[in-house]
């Protein structure tokens, strides 16, 4: 298989990392199939991409990663068109609710924070694998978080719970798939200013964030979204083949400092 066969799907890939990281696939010679929620940010995004990568080798799709039927239409939607599917990057989340104390979360907020971050990533896990057992061989990225190290920042319990998931989830599938030749991995990204922030945390509080993660990393600078992308591009490549369940740190060293 030449990089210019191999197919990439990437959640959550409307804006943010999950952008930068398509849009990096592309540029590695990969097929990618933008997923999002926002369906005009899918689209955009995948025009973007295609406008650099070439007509026909970016696909836009717009799906809730938490619905079982859509996350089955988009994956066998990209099965029709390309007859295969390589990697799966499971970047759909976030922490989507302002920071509050653990126990003033409703039921509903808990479990749909649960449901994008860890359940979206089973349901499309679930919907790849099929293909990827018939090819012999697959790559899925599960995105966690760099906070479930030490449970930072307080308020965030919903979330630093899910990603604690993910951690388990990719360790259990590559115990489970090693044998069918799918690979699983995952990176836990340190703290990446984004747009969405901003409806988690105040202006200062985010602000506070931001440099006391640069104060604790070994590499005391503010990361950015295409710091991440060659982590995703290796963890999909034949280059990570003796590669599985681990959980790449890319944090500037945050964890380890
Ligand atoms: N930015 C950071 O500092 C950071 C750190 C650690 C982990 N992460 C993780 O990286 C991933 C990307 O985060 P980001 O910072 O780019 O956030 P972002 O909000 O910019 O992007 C997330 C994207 O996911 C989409 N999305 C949300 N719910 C969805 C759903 N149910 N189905 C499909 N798409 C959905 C959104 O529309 C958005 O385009 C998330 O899983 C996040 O938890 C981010």
């Amino acid at each position: 298989m030449t990089a210019a066969e191999r197919v990439a799907i990437v959640t959550g890939a409307g804006q943010g990392l999950g952008r930068a990281y398509a849009a990096r696939l592309a540029e590695a010679g990969t097929r990618v199939a933008v997923v999002d929620i926002a369906g005009d940010a899918a689209r955009s995004a995948a025009e973007a991409i295609a406008a650099v990568a070439g007509a026909g080798r970016v696909t836009a799709h717009e799906a809730d990663v938490t619905d079982a039927e859509q996350v089955g239409a988009f994956v066998g939607a990209v099965a029709d068109r390309w007859g295969r599917v390589d990697a799966l990057v499971n970047n759909a989340g976030g922490a989507l609710l302002p920071t509050a104390p653990f126990d003033s979360f409703s039921r509903a907020e808990w479990t749909r924070v649960l449901d994008v971050n860890l359940t979206g990533q089973w349901l499309c896990a679930t919907a790849v694998v099929p293909h990827m057992r018939a090819a012999g061989y697959g790559k899925i990225v599960n995105v966690t978080s760099t906070m479930v190290a030490k449970g930072l920042p307080a308020g965030l319990a919903p979330y630093v719970t899910a990603k604690a998931g993910v951690v388990g989830l990719t360790r259990a599938l590559s115990r489970e798939l090693g044998p069918d030749g799918i690979r699983v991995n995952a990176i836990a990204p340190g703290y990446i200013p984004v747009e969405t922030r901003k409806t988690v945390h105040t202006p200062e509080a985010a602000l506070a964030l931001r440099e006391r993660m640069k104060s604790e990393q070994c590499l005391p600078v503010v990361g950015v979204p295409d710091d991440l992308s060659g982590a995703v591009v290796f963890l999909c490549s034949p280059d990570s083949d003796f590669i599985t369940g681990q959980v790449v740190n890319v944090d500037g060293g945050w964890t380890h400092g």
